[in-house]
């Protein structure tokens, strides 16, 4: 069976793509020998595509006020536990220079549907942005919004945009999210994204509550259907005082295997080891890049906020979060064999 394995991921890697009944072959019969054969592939080919480079992306969570009560969400809209924030545009830019003099060179800029941000507040903000660093690419996730409003801010400057699709099965969506959300909708949402001419990234939660194998597959055909620059994958991880508080957490294993088969399909993607794979293990964010993940995103919101901010339980932090220690944080990743880039970090066609 090993070998038949080895040989599945060997045409992963040459073809981007295997059939529906060969990725299931290696989804259910992976052993932890397969699995580092797996990591392995997808380490070549992010070096083919990135070399030993990982971007950095300054991440600023501007607002924990949502309109949206998605079950798995601890700042969802009935969670009365949080206590809600939203920066101003002085915080937004003293953060934002306080990144710059770190070296970031990327902002994201995350939030809830907070009903505030109305497109000429977001215009104002990225131009504010783009203005005072002409040499940074910003990034928003701000969730979903119409068409219209994508392109106003894309005309602002933004030039990248985050939204995970969180499952691209129907029912699966339907247990994630009330009734007033549509997977159909968010769909479309990315589609326009692509379409307006941002860098584009959808995502999911691995392991979220009522996720199967089949439900996977789909989500990683949607992902080589709109083939986006950007993929966000993370475990799901329980959030108090939502109705997912007792579930449990998606694995590191599973996470780890999504990561890489994601970077075989798309050698060029962009690929954050993400803040919730490093809460779910210690050694998450080093596992994550060794299995072709190339970006990391550490926090630059005011430490005043940082902890309202939380979409779930016990978020980790990342040394290069504070002035202090992003040498450290470089330093880590030269240990590791990688090499921290300071420039934007686009997307190579
Ligand atoms: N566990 C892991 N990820 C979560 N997100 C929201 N809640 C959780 C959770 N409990 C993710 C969603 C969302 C992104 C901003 O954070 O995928 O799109």
């Amino acid at each position: 069976m090993a070998a038949e394995l080895f040989s599945l991921i060997d045409h992963l890697r040459a073809e981007k793509n295997l059939t529906d009944d060969a990725l299931t072959m290696l989804y259910e019969n992976r052993t932890p020998e397969t699995d580092a054969y797996l990591y392995a592939a997808a380490d070549a080919v992010r070096r083919e595509s990135y070399g030993n480079k990982v971007f950095l992306r300054g991440l600023i969570e501007i607002s924990n006020i949502c309109k949206n009560d998605c079950y798995y969400c601890g700042i969802r809209r009935s969670n009365r536990q949080v206590a809600r924030y939203r920066l101003t545009l002085e915080d937004l830019m003293a953060c934002a220079a306080h990144g710059y003099e770190l070296g970031f060179r990327t902002f994201v800029l995350q939030g809830g549907e907070d009903a505030y941000f109305i497109d000429e507040v977001v215009v104002h903000w990225v131009r504010a942005l783009k203005c005072a660093f002409p040499d940074c690419a910003v990034t928003l996730s701000l969730g979903e919004r119409s068409r219209q409003s994508y392109e106003a801010l894309f005309a602002a400057g933004a030039d990248r945009y985050l939204l995970r699709h969180e499952t691209a099965t129907e029912a699966h969506y339907r247990r994630l999210h009330p009734a007033a959300m549509r997977l159909s909708h968010r769909l479309d949402c990315l589609a326009a994204l692509k379409d307006i001419g941002y860098q584009t990234g959808c995502g999911i939660m691995v392991g979220s509550p009522g996720q199967t194998w089949p439900n996977l597959l789909a989500d990683l055909r949607y992902m080589q259907g709109l083939n986006p620059q950007m993929v966000g994958l993370g475990p799901f991880l329980p959030a108090q005082h939502t109705p997912f508080a007792h579930q449990k957490a998606g694995t590191l294993a599973d996470t780890l295997w999504m990561l890489a088969v994601v970077r075989l399909m798309l050698p060029q993607v962009l690929l954050p080891a993400t803040t919730a794979l490093a809460t779910l293990s210690p050694e998450g964010r080093e596992a994550g890049l060794r299995a072709g993940a190339n970006v990391l995103m550490p926090n630059l919101s005011p430490l005043s906020v940082r902890k309202k901010y939380a979409l779930y339980d016990n978020k980790a932090t990342l040394d290069g979060e504070a002035a202090e220690n992003v040498a450290s944080l470089f330093d880590w990743l030269k240990t590791l064999g990688y090499e921290a880039v300071v420039d934007r970090g686009d997307y190579r066609i």
